[in-house]
């Protein structure tokens, strides 16, 4: 059957030039585009699924941003398993894989916050005082892959949740013609919330880690019935009844302004987001309370 959108060969540019030269092939096609930073797994292949239903041409980027990451160990350790990647993001039917080098990103140095960005306050909640930086980083980068890659459609997933709603705010106060796609978490049978940090978790650590999850879901009960602040310290009481997991933290916040809330009734939308530790490695998780 003749199907005019279908792009059977993926191009993978491993450059700025190789990947502006494809580009122009995708002038006359609405561009999706998917950012992410390797390591790829089922939840990433959710979004390019979706997108390529939704796109003439998707666009996946494959880059370790050097200037999001606030702990030196974290970007050494991340998993970088580039041609694994372009294997599945060709099979996933993206038009481009584009995987860039430190220097196509950051031609005048990566400077750690060289180009201060307006985040709308929503930085000063939940991951960003924890991770300083880590937010500018990320707005650093997404606002120089959409400069390149251009794209009508950009998806991201909600286990991020605060880097979606700073992405929606700033692609909104600096006018980018994008429409921001947000997906749901894709988790592992066992609930797990699916990342490619989870590739660094002992086998005994994965088996703990859903039990994260599992403690989070507990917030649905409670809500309403107990003080959220009783039903935070329950949540990590429980979370660290688990040797293996250690709460950061666990915030009940309010889904629009991320501000942490006290009471239940304080705002229309809320979500419980945490950060745990399993060992070294941190793992974010959050669910849609109402
Ligand atoms: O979510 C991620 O993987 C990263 O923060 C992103 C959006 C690709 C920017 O480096």
């Amino acid at each position: 059957m003749f199907a005019p959108n279908l792009i059977t060969t993926m191009i993978t540019a491993k450059s700025l030039a190789e990947f502006q030269s494809a580009r122009k092939s995708l002038e006359d096609k609405v561009v999706g585009f998917v950012p992410t930073m390797g390591a790829l797994h089922e939840g990433h292949a959710s979004l390019i699924r979706r997108a390529v239903s939704e796109c003439g041409a998707v666009v996946v980027s494959d880059f370790v941003n050097p200037t999001q990451f606030n702990n030196k160990t974290d970007f050494d350790t991340y998993p970088r398993v580039l041609e694994r990647d372009c294997a599945f993001v060709e099979s996933l039917g993206a038009a481009v894989l584009f995987a860039p080098s430190v220097e196509d990103i950051y031609p005048a140095g990566t400077d750690y916050n060289k180009k201060v960005f307006d985040l709308g306050g929503l930085d000063q909640y939940g991951e960003g005082p924890r991770r300083p930086g880590h937010f500018n980083g990320m707005a650093q980068v997404v606002t120089r892959l959409f400069d390149i890659v251009r794209p009508a459609k950009a998806y991201f997933g909600e286990k991020d949740f605060q880097q979606l709603a700073i992405i929606e705010y700033f692609v909104k106060d600096l006018g980018y013609p994008i429409e921001i796609v947000r997906c749901p978490i894709a988790r592992a049978e066992d609930g797990l919330a699916l990342s490619s940090r989870n590739n660094l978790l002992t086998p005994a650590q994965r088996s703990a880690a859903p039990h994260i999850y599992r403690s989070i879901l507990k917030a649905k009960e409670m809500a309403g019935s107990i003080p959220v602040n009783e039903a935070i310290r329950t949540i990590t009481s429980l979370i660290d009844s688990e040797p293996l997991l250690r709460t950061e933290y666990v915030e009940i916040i309010n889904s629009l302004t991320l501000r942490p809330v006290t009471d239940w009734n304080e705002a229309e939308h809320l979500r419980l987001t945490c950060a745990v530790y399993a060992g070294q490695v941190r793992l974010i998780d959050n669910i849609d309370l109402k």
